[in-house]
């Protein structure tokens, strides 16, 4: 995978905007050989995420997470959108449960025995200026189908049920170089990469 090209003067430091600790981790390993001075935000800062679309809380979280900390911020934000539920749990993909198990056991539950299984991730990840204006963001989708029970043990949240037909593996069984290579957050980051060097200070 080509890396972004950086002129030496960019080091600079930027703010991941997520307390999920399965999200915090792909984004790590996506950032980390561009240069930049990663810092988690401050535990306390809680942006309450009260946009309608994955891209408004996207923005939302990193223009509030910026401004809070004077610092460039980058937040993803992201979901399930399931066919035949009419696209939930979608924004509130986090909101469906209290644990990833009873996020999973809910969605299994309200899709029965749907013969319809088709669904998809979406991910939209920006990066705010200090001042809380946004200079970018991307979207990346990826679709899959919904399995009837968890299989594999890797990743985080829906990883378990959400099976990918060509690869014949469900997210939580694929390494975490062919999740980059082929979720909805690999997209988003890999369209964003590019575009990183470009920015001005
Ligand atoms: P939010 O972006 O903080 O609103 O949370 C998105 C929620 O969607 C997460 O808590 C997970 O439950 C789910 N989600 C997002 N991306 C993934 C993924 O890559 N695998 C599994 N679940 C995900």
């Amino acid at each position: 995978m080509p890396k972004a090209q950086f002129p030496l003067l960019k080091m600079t430091k930027l703010v991941v905007a997520t307390g999920n600790p399965g999200k915090l981790r792909e984004m790590q390993t996506y950032l980390v050989d561009l240069g930049w001075e990663l810092q988690l935000k401050p535990p306390e800062l809680d942006i309450e995420e009260t946009g309608e679309t994955f891209s408004a809380n996207a923005c939302l979280k990193a223009s509030e997470v910026a401004k809070a900390t004077g610092e460039w911020a980058i937040a993803d934000d992201s979901g399930l959108q399931v066919d035949a539920l009419g696209g939930a749990p979608g924004i509130y993909s986090a909101r469906y449960g209290k644990t990833d198990a009873q996020r999973i056991e809910r969605l299994l539950r309200e899709l029965g025995n749907e013969p319809n299984r088709g669904a998809q991730f979406v991910c939209v990840v920006a990066i705010s200026r200090p001042d809380g204006a946004i200079a970018i963001f991307e979207t990346g989708i990826c679709r899959g189908e919904i399995l009837h029970s968890p299989c594999g043990t890797g990743g985080f949240g829906y990883d378990p049920v959400f099976y990918l037909p060509e690869q014949q593996l469900t997210f939580a069984e694929m390494t975490v170089e062919m999740k980059r290579r082929y979720s909805h957050r690999g997209k988003a980051f890999e369209a964003l990469l590019p575009h990183l060097g470009k920015l001005t200070f």
